[in-house]
């Protein structure tokens, strides 16, 4: 096994009465891309916010290349900033262009120049073929424009690992595939990735392995192949055959 970026262990989170994740137990290794599917209420958003350190867990371990964030008092800024998010929605700010977006996390948190974040940014924009919409506002943006900015912003910041949790899930069919494309291409590129989605061909295709979530819990793991064509629990088959269609 390679080197491990985030790992989850014996993951348990209530809502109050509601307990949402019942012990995940979860290991992204350096260059690989996992995609987690299940229905909805699963828990997939839960434990992603989890692994993002956007919030504990009530009970379990999160751990960052290999040290137990909580365990350790880790500086929680510190590591979230190597840490990529792209939500459903994109939110970048309105009055600023996509340059601007990209440049902002790059000169504020990670504190470069102003001539060095612009060239990273634009250097990211190009990654995302973007560079020509550099000057435009997110109004001026298609929905996967909008998209294609929100990941270049995650990557600028060199991240050891990017979240994605529905990326496309917002989006118009047509528009869907120049995301999935370029996420596939960051998975060409070595980038980690993490994707919650229900894009089987970017399930099938790119990921290195998927996981099956139901009512909080893990139910199958393994290669794409493994997990989609052949799934063990009648709950992934029932969930398969109707995301499939057939
Ligand atoms: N902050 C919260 N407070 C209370 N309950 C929550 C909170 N966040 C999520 N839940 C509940 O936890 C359960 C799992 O939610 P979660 O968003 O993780 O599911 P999901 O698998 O991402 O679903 P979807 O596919 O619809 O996005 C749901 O029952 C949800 O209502
Ligand atoms: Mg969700």
């Amino acid at each position: 096994m390679g080197e491990v970026v985030l790992e989850g262990r014996g993951i348990k989170k209530w809502y109050g009465k509601l307990q949402v994740l019942k012990g995940i137990d979860i290991k992204i290794e350096k260059g690989k891309t996992k995609v987690i599917i299940g229905p909805s209420g699963s828990g997939k958003s839960t434990l992603l916010r989890i692994l993002g350190l956007l919030e504990p867990p009530t009970e379990g371990n999160v751990l960052f290349k290999g040290r137990d964030v909580y365990a350790e008092k880790l500086d929680l800024n510190k590591i979230r900033a190597k840490i990529g998010f792209v939500f459903q929605e994109p939110s970048l700010f309105r009055h600023l262009t996509a340059l601007d977006n990209v440049k902002l996390g790059l000169r504020h948190v990670l504190k470069l120049s102003e001539d060095e974040a612009r060239r990273k940014a634009l250097e990211t924009l190009r990654i995302v073929h973007l560079e020509g919409w550099k000057d435009h506002y997110p109004a001026q943006l298609s929905g996967g424009q909008q998209q294609r900015v929100g990941i270049a912003r995650a990557l600028a910041m060199d991240p050891e690992i990017i979240l994605f949790d529905e990326p496309t899930a917002s989006l118009d069919i047509e528009l869907t595939w120049e995301v999935i494309d370029t996420m596939r291409e960051l998975a060409e590129r070595g980038i980690t990735m993490l994707v919650v989605t229900h894009e089987i061909s970017f399930a099938k295709e790119v990921a290195d392995e998927i996981i099956f979530m139901d009512d909080g819990m893990i139910l199958e793991e393994g290669p794409p192949e493994k997990v989609l064509m052949n799934p063990k629990s009648e709950r992934a088959r029932v969930f398969l055959r109707r995301l499939l269609g057939v």
